[in-house]
């Protein structure tokens, strides 16, 4: 079994990553990645300070912006206008889930399309479906295909089901696995909570893309000898025993899947930093673009 070590696949973007941005600055030019976090969801928080150290570990321009949690749909929309008209910065990333009171497929809509490094502007997923490169990729599908290619996992031609439809990770991961070329070339199965005889499909995969969001819901009987398995869950779950109270888990009920698999993510340490090292290099993407 191949334990797939994201934090080394991650280093090896970000060291990409680095050479652009040195590139770049010969040109007087430097990414900027603004991202935006509305109410104080302690997950969201984190997420959104290990994206904003992550940028000044790089040397990108990044701001964080800290909105209070009863911010109106007309002020963050006035927000990301000023976003959209500065020049120095080139991604902006609004935090999902904001607070319910936020209409957050108009949020999206009001991002400059060039500047959505989330990946999640019809004009992006459009691009995505219709191959056509010039698109933001959103983050975690595209760190997973990055893995997986890194892994020297052959998708062609390879059973893939993907658990999970959300246009975060499940739908956009799909695209990218049915896409010509490399990395891509799969046929895939999009699998969810309504699928009937969940464990029979899962069984014929060859490669399984966990993200359904419930800790451990991946069982040994639902996975084939000899399969791939990308687990793209964090879930936190109470564990007393901790500092914090709780520690976090996949989708995959890692213990007894592993010694069933080719190869397989951790959780922490498999996708988690890819997510990261993979907007920095949509942020530098939409700085060569813009
Ligand atoms: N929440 C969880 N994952 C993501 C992501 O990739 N982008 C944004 N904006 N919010 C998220």
């Amino acid at each position: 079994m191949i334990l797939i070590k994201g934090n080394e696949v991650a280093e090896k973007v970000l060291a990409e990553c680095k050479r652009d941005i040195a590139e770049l600055s010969t040109l007087g030019k430097k990414p900027g990645l603004a991202v935006v976090l509305i109410g104080d969801d302690p997950a969201s928080r984190a997420y959104v300070r290990s994206k904003d150290k992550k940028c000044h570990d790089l040397g990108l321009h990044s701001v964080k912006l800290e909105l209070p949690a009863d911010t109106t749909q007309a002020d963050l929309l006035a927000v990301i206008a000023k976003l959209n008209a500065d020049s120095t910065i080139h991604g902006i990333l609004v935090q999902s889930p904001p607070p319910k009171h936020i209409d957050e497929a108009a949020i999206v809509l009001a991002i400059d399309p060039r500047k959505d490094v989330d990946g999640f502007h019809p004009v992006n997923v459009a691009k995505l479906a219709l191959e056509d490169r010039s698109g933001f990729v959103p983050c975690t599908p595209a760190g997973c295909q990055r893995l997986l290619m890194d892994a020297g996992v052959e998708t062609s031609g390879a059973n893939v089901v993907v658990l999970g439809r959300s246009m975060i990770v499940g739908k956009p991961m799909a695209l990218l696995l049915m896409a010509k070329g490399q990395g891509g070339d799969a046929t895939v199965t999009v699998a969810h909570s309504r699928t009937k005889n969940l464990a029979e499909v899962t069984r014929h995969a060859d490669i399984i893309i966990a993200a359904i969001g419930r800790p451990h819901f991946l069982k040994a009987d639902m996975v084939r000898e000899g399969a791939v398995v990308i687990d793209v869950g964090i879930n936190r779950v109470d564990d007393p025993t901790t500092e914090k109270g709780y520690k976090i888990v996949g989708d995959v009920a890692f213990d007894e899947v592993a010694p069933k698999c080719k190869a397989i993510t951790p959780v922490p340490g498999g996708v988690g930093p890819m997510t990261i090292a993979m907007l920095m290099a949509n942020t530098i993407k939409a700085c060569k673009q813009l």
